[in-house]
């Protein structure tokens, strides 16, 4: 494909329209299919707005008029909010608070340039260096959210001649993630271990050899069976890598996430990535591993090497969140009491809740249509959980997905049990 720079304003029109293509650090252009009339932005947007709502994916998102918490607003209406991924109540917590407060004041409000040019405060490298030590490895490197982390990671680590391994249900973020790694993309069915057997044995690989995994996974809350993935990864010579977004602050000692539920946390070749946004309440991601990662990616990952790191309210935040998790264990006490209880009541109402582990707890309603209404019908009873239908999810398999939190009090968690039974009820999903 030619390339060529791109014209200054006010130079000689090009002989065709063209669309402007941005590919790693060249500029591309390709001849418009459209010579003769161009397409325009108006209608661009229209034909794709129609196509969502034709395919009944059209999204309005939810504002809470209230901040996140356990109990919030919306629609000017109080509700028990069993959407977020707030699990330890962080994202509204006063001692988190005060520490982004506190950073704020003696450090400022941006971090005013790219990490790599002169946007590294001594506190981010103090927060990797405490990320690193609560996960046992030689390293730690964050950034800016954990969907960019896969990006930086996966694009970093993977080279054309390497192959890499992905369990189909995977998150959108690992997917985006390997479209930007060269090497050789296979996927296995959902936590198979013979699948990944028959993969790893039918595509023998000379290059690095990775297997990818959520520690968690989001839709069905159940967890990654690390222990043997590990063992069948190191048959062929294979590293696993774990994103842990939905385990860290969940699983694992003091919430150090599922490499250390399975006791993997002195593995050198298991790697562990993961967010900031859920159970820490804030934002970022983070990429754990052996020292050299954090030099390497610092070096190649492009979100970080692109764009600005943090602002020292978000790693005064993270830094308390951390501390916090691991001095008082009350938190992950109650999120985990809360979950068995929430799950136990969700059972014994007749409702299935697909064999979820953690507290991502599923509810199934089958039909997409179904799952939206309940979602409303229990909305019209003071409670917020939201409903996925295909493509998040399979086909016929459509849920309503809540997510139980350390801060949801029991009384909490009756009314929203007393909402389900209503509604579950009514629409003939459990019996009487
Ligand atoms: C498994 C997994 N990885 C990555 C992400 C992205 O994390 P973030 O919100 O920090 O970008 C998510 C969030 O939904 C996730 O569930």
């Amino acid at each position: 494909m030619a390339t060529e720079s791109r014209p200054l304003p006010g130079t000689a029109a090009l002989a065709a329209p063209r669309l402007w293509v941005y590919h790693d650090a060249m500029t591309t252009t390709l001849p418009s299919p459209l010579l003769n009339r161009p397409a325009t932005l108006k209608g661009r947007i229209s034909t794709e707005l129609g196509k969502l709502h034709a395919a009944g994916l059209y999204i309005t998102p939810r504002v809470l008029e209230a901040p996140q918490r356990a109990r919030t607003r919306i629609l000017g209406q109080d509700v028990i909010n069993l959407a977020s991924n707030n699990y330890l109540g962080f994202a509204d917590h006063p001692f988190v608070k005060e520490r982004a407060i506190q950073y704020v004041r003696q450090w400022g409000a941006g971090a005013g340039a790219v990490r790599t040019i002169a946007g590294t405060l001594s506190i981010h490298e103090d927060l990797e260096t405490q990320l690193a030590a609560f996960k046992h490895t030689g390293s730690a490197l964050v950034l800016q959210s954990g969907f960019t982390t896969n990006q930086g990671v996966l694009g970093t680590l993977l080279q054309e001649g390497d192959l890499v391994v992905s369990d189909e249900l995977n998150h959108a973020s690992i997917i985006d993630g390997l479209r930007l790694a060269k090497a050789t993309k296979k996927v296995f069915r959902h936590k198979d271990m013979q699948d990944l057997r028959r993969v790893l044995r039918e595509n023998p690989c000379g290059g690095l050899i990775m297997v990818v995994t959520d520690g968690v996974f989001s839709m069905d809350g159940d967890i990654a069976p690390l222990d043997e993935l590990v063992a069948v990864a190191r048959e062929y010579g294979a590293v696993t890598y774990v994103d842990d977004a939905h385990g860290s602050g969940v699983l694992g000692e003091q919430g150090r996430g599922t490499v250390h539920h399975f006791g993997l946390q002195d593995a050198d070749d298991v790697l562990q990535i993961g967010t900031l946004s859920k159970a820490w309440g804030v934002v970022g991601g983070y990429a754990a591993g052996p020292a050299e990662l954090r030099d390497l990616l610092i070096n190649r990952a492009r979100p970080f090497l692109f764009s600005t790191g943090h602002p020292p309210a978000v790693v005064g935040a993270l830094s308390a969140a951390i501390e916090l998790v691991q001095s008082d264990p009350s938190f992950m006490e109650r999120l985990w009491a809360n979950t068995r209880f929430f799950k136990a009541e969700l059972g014994r109402l007749g409702f299935d809740t697909f064999g979820s582990q953690t507290p991502i707890t599923p509810v199934i309603f089958g039909e997409a249509e179904t799952a939206f209404e309940a979602s409303r019908r229990l909305l019209d009873l003071g409670i917020f959980a939201v409903g996925l239908g295909f493509p998040t999810v399979p086909r016929g398999l459509a849920r309503i997905r809540n997510i139980v939190t350390a801060e949801h009090t029991r009384e909490d968690l009756e009314q929203a049990l007393s909402a389900y039974e209503t509604v579950g009820r009514e629409m003939g999903v459990i019996g009487g």
